[in-house]
């Protein structure tokens, strides 16, 4: 997975700025979320009948199968607060500028600061991948490798995809955005 930061080089542009959240929210809500879940699920079960019939063969694939369901919880759990309380919190204050309200004065009171601990989340997420992709050699399946590992490593790849358009557009369209205007 490739390391994705926020893009601070420039301040938002004008287009930018007035850009409306809701298409990326919608986006993440209706298209993304629901491909991840999809394609966990799927995996968690491919990983498992693997791992019942080579665990012997290959000593990382257990250390493997238990870093991707650490992961997978991880994600899943990220993706609910996203979308019960991020989300909407930010269709709200969308909704509060553009009837001319601050919308800083919606965050919370409390210390947490909920932009850096959703930004550290995908971060752990990349670091956790990068072990994974460690042991599994880049997703590179082993030389007679059954039909179920090849389906594997290709689903793998497959969610390798899928996450990095996602946090890429999360982190540097939607939470740049969010960050720029200061409503996180
Ligand atoms: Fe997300
Ligand atoms: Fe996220």
């Amino acid at each position: 997975m490739k390391k994705i930061e926020r893009n601070t080089r420039r301040p938002l542009s004008a287009v930018e700025q007035s850009r409306s959240l809701t298409p990326l929210i919608e986006n993440a809500v209706g298209e993304y979320h629901p491909a991840i879940r999809r394609q966990l699920a799927w995996l968690k079960q491919t990983f498992a009948m693997v791992i019942q019939i080579h665990d012997h063969e290959y000593p990382d694939l257990v250390p493997a199968y238990l870093l991707f369901l650490h992961m997978s919880d991880d994600l899943e759990k990220h993706m609910v607060k996203e979308e019960s309380v991020i989300f909407p919190y930010l269709v709200r204050a969308e909704r509060h500028a553009g009837q001319g309200a601050d919308p800083s004065t919606l965050k919370g009171r409390g210390g947490d600061d909920p932009l850096q601990i959703i930004l550290w989340e995908h971060e752990a997420t990349q670091q956790d991948w990068a072990e994974l992709k460690k042991l599994t050699s880049g997703f590179v399946r082993p030389k007679g490798a059954c039909g179920y590992m090849e389906a594997l490593y290709w689903g793998l790849q497959r969610l390798e995809r899928v996450l990095n358009e996602h946090l890429e557009s999360e982190v540097n369209d939607l939470y740049r955005q969010v960050f720029e205007k200061g409503w996180l």
